[in-house]
């Protein structure tokens, strides 16, 4: 197998399979926000990227996909069960995020933990060239960077953590503390999305094992007696802004905009939530607050449409098994008391839809709601800003998304204050033109800078700094 010089672990590969008419089956690049951001990234170089094929027991040969080696990693329908569905999304993924919905701590699923991200750090071990980089993405193999580091010492290691990293108070709760934390910091750079999460983690480290920190950097004791530095530090992730404003700037796309507001009746105002069905969307919370505008009288029906786009997650997990009931329960009330033949509250959709529709439903929309409860940075809210290059529309913006950090001139919303959400999604109704335009203007300005080249030009930066030091004998 051919070695790459820069080598991605994730859980998935940047691939969807796809079967044609024939019955032939093909991959197609996958349209998440994941693989744009690491896109440009690995362009520059031979990359290889080993993750999951998407298919349990899917036990196919490393293959080529547009100048990347995708190496798949096998799992079975047991160790999604543990290592999936269990560990990475029914333990850390409700922990991380404040608890929203409870972590349940089995040991079985840690135990599929652990045998799975050692499957994928073999898997990188065997595929990094001798003194390359492998760059770690996310929850789901926490443990990587260490397993990695004792096969191949040799490596400069990487790990961006996309989601938040939850206070000690609440991450003291993991039965596996100690052993996450030696997970992670087998990595040279360790990056997260905000501040906070940065600070969450060190304090952790120094709670857990006392080793010193000083501003981004940890001491680790090396085997050797010695010590290494590992760098902690926040890297906020963002969009490929150029290419969502190209997409907002085809006619086929404007159109298709103009298309969705007389398809919903012609309301004033279009408020649009765009969200994976997942219970930290805070969507339970943006619906009350909605239905209580309704009953209210503040905002009536063909006047004002709700469009909530929320795309099919994680079916196998209970917790969005009931929260998809709730929702589609709420909805069903609430367009049962206030649709007409003509016009509809909120126009509930439960599917993905392609990059295209998407930018078109950024267009059509007046208002965007994004209601989080916890978010590591929420690139919806960055993709809406990018494609309002007219400056018009509105962002309520959740406090507790990474991105509220970044987009201070958003209508900043504590979600689970209802009425501050209901005054705000009034005012927001309401805004006028030249507010909107000084409010978007100065966003938008922030995320063209910090595009996600930008987000990966620093990280390599921080990487290469280890490497250079490296190269030249120094102490790291
Ligand atoms: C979040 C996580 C990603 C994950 C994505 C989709 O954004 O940070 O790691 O890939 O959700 O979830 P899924 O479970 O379908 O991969």
């Amino acid at each position: 197998m051919d070695r790459a010089d820069l080598v991605v672990v994730a859980n998935r590969l940047p691939v969807d399979r796809v079967v044609d008419t024939d019955g032939t089956e093909t991959w197609r690049r996958s349209p998440g926000g994941l693989v744009t951001a690491l896109e440009q990234v690995m362009a520059k170089t031979d990359g290889a990227w080993v993750g999951w094929g998407g298919k349990a027991d899917l036990d196919i040969e490393p293959f080529d996909f547009e100048g990347t080696l995708l190496v798949p990693v096998p799992l079975s329908a047991e160790d999604l069960k543990y290592y999936y569905e269990g560990f990475s999304n029914g333990t850390i993924w409700p922990l991380y995020h404040d608890v929203i919905a409870a972590p349940v701590y089995r040991r079985s699923w840690w135990d599929a933990y652990v045998r799975v991200n050692r499957r994928f750090a073999e898997a990188a071990a065997e595929v990094a060239d001798q003194e390359g980089f492998v760059w770690v993405q996310d929850y789901q193999l926490q443990l990587v960077p260490q397993m990695l580091r004792e096969l191949r010492p040799d490596l400069t290691i990487g790990y961006f953590h996309h989601i938040p990293f939850p206070a000690y108070g609440l991450y003291s709760q993991l039965p596996w503390r100690r052993q996450v934390l030696e997970g992670l910091l087998g990595a040279d750079v360790l990056g997260f999305q905000r501040v906070a999460d940065a600070g969450n983690f060190q304090r952790s480290v120094r709670r857990i094992f006392k080793y010193p920190t000083r501003a981004n950097e940890i001491e680790v004791p090396a085997g050797d007696g010695g010590s290494r530095s590992v760098i902690a530090a926040p890297f906020p992730i963002s969009i490929d802004a150029q290419a969502f404003i190209e997409l907002s700037q085809r006619p086929d796309i404007r159109a298709r905009a103009v298309e969705i507001r007389e398809q919903l009746g012609n309301p004033k105002k279009i408020l649009l939530g765009v969200d994976r069905l997942d219970y930290t969307k805070g969507i339970r919370h943006r619906l009350k607050a909605f239905g209580e505008l309704l009953d209210d009288g503040a905002v009536t029906v063909g006047e004002v449409a709700l469009v909530q786009i929320a795309s099919p997650s994680r079916p196998g997990v209970e917790a969005y098994q009931d929260l998809r009931d709730e929702i589609e329960l709420t909805v069903g009330r609430i367009n049962g008391d206030y649709d007409t033949m003509h016009h509809t509250a909120i126009r509930y959709l439960h599917q993905g839809f392609p990059r295209e529709e998407m930018v078109a439903l950024y267009l059509a929309a007046d208002v965007m709601l994004i209601t989080a409860l916890r978010d590591g940075m929420n690139l919806v809210a960055k993709e809406y800003v990018a494609v309002r290059t007219d400056n018009r529309g509105v962002l309520v913006l959740s406090e507790f998304a990474g991105a509220a950090d970044e987009l201070t001139t958003a209508l900043l919303v504590n979600p689970h204050d209802i009425d501050g959400m209901k005054d705000l999604i009034l005012r927001a109704i309401n805004m006028p033109e030249a507010e909107q335009s000084r409010r978007m203007r100065a966003m938008r300005r922030k995320v063209l800078e910090n595009d996600v080249e930008a987000w990966g030009r620093s990280f390599m930066k921080a990487v290469d700094a280890v490497r250079n030091k490296r190269a030249t004998g120094a102490p790291i």
